[in-house]
């Protein structure tokens, strides 16, 4: 099966979440809604994302670690396979900076499964969110689009925990390189292995070439769209590497909140899944077929059942991607 065909799978299924959850009364905002917010902030821009609308697409692949198998029975921790990936910039400007502090990174991965499918990782250069629930994103993205600063200050005052993500940015470098900054997966799956064995993690991407920070001095000059040109010329000398690790979470972590980060999570205990290797930069047509959907995971990977931000962005995503796919 074709990477294609799997994402017109998975398309069906984020459309049967789409279709429960505009069923039901009190339900949380819907999928469309969501995109909507993102629009009423960013603007429509057609044929593209509703966010991380600036990316670069990517193949490569995915080598497993010896100890993967032992955490998961899903089929990429089992052999090597190829990946398609993208890097991209967090919000929905097409035009976003590259050398902006406050933005996230993001790094999605597909890993293909060949007859087995596909499976997704979507990951950003924070461990946390920006709010902890789908009506709070509406929220706060109402309020930014407001352009009331009042409206602002008072919405993180009465939500501390939406100022984390912001505080993590500014005390970070701005990354010279999509390739030099870590990546966060933020919420917790559970890893079951063929033993019946389950446990709780979280993923993050190491890059092997280590953190590569700019003060904001040496970001001014860079402008606003270098990071392309500086992908071109880090992979002309070789792929880009990560190392994906898996933090262990411990009894009683908190599964339901992208906003927390466990107890000492910096200092936890990490299991090493495998190396992330991306070795080419691929036309912006295979990325745009698509969508990475966090919640496309086989046997073996679980998403949390009680995270309230999971369960919303798989259908928002494809919503996304049905509206940047239909002609205007
Ligand atoms: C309710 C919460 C969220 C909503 C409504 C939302 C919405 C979206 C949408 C609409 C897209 C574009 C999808 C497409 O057209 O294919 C997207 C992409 C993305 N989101 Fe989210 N998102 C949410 C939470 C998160 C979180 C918690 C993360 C952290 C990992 C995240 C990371 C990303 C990344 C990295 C992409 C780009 C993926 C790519 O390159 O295609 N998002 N998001």
């Amino acid at each position: 099966m074709t990477f294609r065909q799997m994402a017109v799978g998975a398309l069906a299924l984020g459309l049967a979440s789409f279709a429960g959850a505009v069923s039901r009364a009190e339900e949380p905002p819907r999928p469309d809604q969501l995109v909507d917010a993102l629009n009423g902030v960013f603007g429509k821009h057609p044929g593209a994302r509703a966010a991380h609308t600036k990316g670069i697409c990517l193949t490569g692949n995915f080598t497993p670690s010896s100890d993967a198998a032992g955490l998961s029975k899903a089929p990429q921790f089992a052999k090597p396979v190829g990946v398609i990936g993208r890097f991209s910039l967090g919000g929905g400007n097409p035009q976003a900076p590259d050398n902006a502090q406050d933005n996230v990174r993001g790094l999605a991965i597909k890993f293909d499964l060949g007859a087995a499918g596909n499976s997704d990782l979507v990951m950003i250069s924070a461990p946390v969110f920006f709010v902890k629930t789908p009506a709070l994103f509406v929220e706060f993205l109402q309020t930014v689009g407001s352009g009331d600063k009042d409206k602002l200050t008072a919405f993180f005052a009465a939500h501390p925990e939406s100022t984390r993500q912001n505080a993590w940015l500014m005390s970070h470098p701005v990354p010279a390189s999509y390739g030099g900054v870590d990546y966060f997966g933020l919420h917790a799956f559970t890893f079951t292995n063929a033993a019946g064995e389950s446990k709780v993690i979280k993923y993050k991407a190491i890059p092997e070439a280590g953190e590569l920070g700019l003060t904001p001095d040496e970001a001014k000059p860079k402008g606003p769209d270098f990071y392309a040109d500086e992908l071109k010329e880090r992979l002309a000398k070789g792929p880009i590497a990560f190392d994906l690790v898996a933090i262990l979470g411990q009894k009683g972590d908190p599964t339901n909140d992208p906003t927390a980060r466990w107890d000492d999570e910096d200092n936890r205990a990490t299991a090493p899944l495998g190396k992330i290797a991306i070795d080419a930069i691929a036309p912006d047509a295979t990325c745009a077929a698509f969508s990475f959907l966090p919640g496309n995971v086989p046997d073996g990977i679980a998403g949390p059942t009680d995270d309230p931000i999971f369960a919303a962005r798989s259908p928002a995503y494809v919503v996304s991607l049905i509206r940047r796919s239909t002609p205007q």
